[in-house]
């Protein structure tokens, strides 16, 4: 009863939230067309899904605090990710076999019901952890029904790091496929299959060539994009390096041929899908149009006492939801289509200008879509500068002459300081940047390489520039301000 008025409270709550949004005091990190939580903290995407003509986006939650704990299903569906219903809470950890939190899992359509599979996590009286692989489903009302567990055991010689299924349908049988600790603390994937959705068999480990490539497997999702395989994961504890694994954990994926008989994954090298500070555990769904869509947490488990909407009473956002395209067996990142919608009005409409130097009285505000192609003719190195305000700004360099760039937010007020690098191989750039309020997107070379970092300017701090050495042509320069996502 307790629990259930808990619940209650915490919609209720949100409702207000939001139908107070236009006269509350909502600080000026709030996000325009990122999702994030009304109150408490966000961070993995859960459930993705098309269903009856609307996209069903859950989210880890714990609405009281933000800390990890007391993890939640929060939804929010919408039609044209322009307008959204009200983020509410659809799972909470009241069970004994969830009880310390509805950890991550996935959905599936089948016919006219959503089905859903998460973990149910748990810690004994000493503190020792349980994971349950339990199922949920749709019901006609809307309401989420809680089935209980499906996998209640865990495999010989892997530990309770066991979590995460991310279901699907091949050739009539179900898989999902979970994210694994060896017993010697290794990280794995494996695959369960099942005929009924209750009851699943462990089919075994995912056969690939990385043996030894972190401490755990989070988040897996196994799916086929133009007739390739493709095992996306989170690995936690590899070593950074500098342009590589730059963050505490990382996400990327393997592109091959998978047996599901063998399970032996033919693929090559991991390639992470994002060198921002703040990315991880993204989730892939495919939607009527047959597009393949991925949407990751903009965030990361390190440093949140830095990220200053904590003291506000929130944390973290969503990436946008981003095409994945094939090309040459590398992922390729495309904001969705439906992202135009959000352009008010085309502040910059520039080409062909040569010169070192370039810069926009126009914007007012950090809500704003950049496209920017440049030719370097002579430039050593181009910077962008961008949210420069008085005494602060950040930049993304490029550096011809090495290959490389990367984006500094070191010379920003608030929030974490952070250089991320990247490489890159070409004299002519191209940069697609979605900077809101505290999120900013950027793809890189149509998408072939994504940084995506929260950064927290103070007011006014909306300078655009670019910098050259020497000239370089502006071959096209668009700038759009953005509008707002709609909660009703
Ligand atoms: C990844 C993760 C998942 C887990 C969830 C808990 O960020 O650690 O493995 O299910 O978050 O919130």
């Amino acid at each position: 009863m307790e629990d259930l008025k808990k619940i209650i409270d915490v919609n209720l709550n949100s409702e207000m939230y939001y139908k107070n949004m236009s006269n509350s005091s909502s600080d000026k990190w709030r996000l325009n067309y990122h999702l994030e939580p009304p109150f408490g903290l966000l961070n993995d995407p859960n459930g993705l899904a098309y269903f009856k003509g609307e996209y069903y986006i859950f989210y880890q939650w714990n609405p009281y605090k933000c800390e990890h704990k007391d993890k939640h299903w929060a939804l929010v569906k919408t039609k044209d990710f322009m307008h959204y219903s009200i983020p509410k809470a659809v799972l909470a950890p009241d069970e004994w076999y969830d009880k310390d939190g509805c950890y991550s899992g996935s959905a599936i359509a089948i016919e006219d019901k959503l089905e859903l599979f998460y973990t149910g996590n748990v810690r004994d009286d000493k503190g020792n952890r349980e994971a349950y692989q339990c199922r949920a489903s749709l019901n006609q009302d809307g309401e989420l029904v809680k089935k209980g567990p499906v996998v209640d055991k865990l495999p010989k010689g892997y530990t309770a790091h066991f979590r995460d299924p991310y279901i699907f349908e091949k050739d009539g049988k179900y898989y999902f496929v979970l994210g694994a600790q060896l017993e010697e603390k290794i990280g794995r994937a494996l695959l369960y299959s099942s005929e009924d959705l209750n009851k699943w068999s462990f089919e075994g480990e995912i056969k690939t060539d990385y043996e030894n490539f972190g401490y755990m497997w989070e988040c897996p999702s196994l799916f086929n994009l133009d007739g390739k395989d493709i095992l996306i994961f989170s690995p936690q504890g590899l070593e950074s390096e500098e342009f590589r694994y730059q963050n505490i954990y990382q996400s990327g994926y393997i592109i091959g041929k998978f047996d599901f008989e063998t399970l032996n994954f033919k693929h090559g090298e991991f390639r992470e899908l994002d060198l921002g500070k703040d990315f991880y555990a993204p989730q892939v769904f495919k939607d009527d149009k047959n597009r393949t869509i991925m949407i990751g947490w903009m965030g990361m488990p390190e440093e949140e006492d830095k990220y200053p909407t904590k003291e506000l009473g929130w944390l973290h956002c969503l990436t946008m939801p981003r095409e994945l395209i094939l090309k040459d067996d590398i992922i390729y990142q495309v904001p969705l289509k439906e992202f135009e919608n959000y352009r008010i009005k085309l502040l910059e409409d520039t080409k062909n200008i040569i010169c070192n130097e370039w810069n926009t009285d126009a914007l007012e505000t950090n809500s704003y879509e950049l496209l920017l192609e440049i030719d370097r003719l002579e430039a050593k190195k181009i910077e962008l500068r961008f949210l420069e305000g008085k005494d602060e700004y950040s930049s993304l360099v490029f550096n011809f002459e090495e290959g490389s760039g990367f984006l500094d937010n070191n010379k920003l007020i608030n929030g974490v300081n952070s250089v991320r690098r990247f490489k890159f191989n070409n004299d002519k750039i191209k940069v697609h940047m979605f900077v809101d309020k505290s999120a900013v997107e950027i793809f890189l070379q149509d998408g072939e390489t994504v940084i995506s970092s929260r950064v927290y300017p103070e007011e006014g701090s909306t300078g655009l520039r670019i910098l050259a050495e020497n000239n370089v042509n502006i071959k096209d320069l668009k700038l759009w301000n953005l509008g707002e996502m709609l909660y009703e």
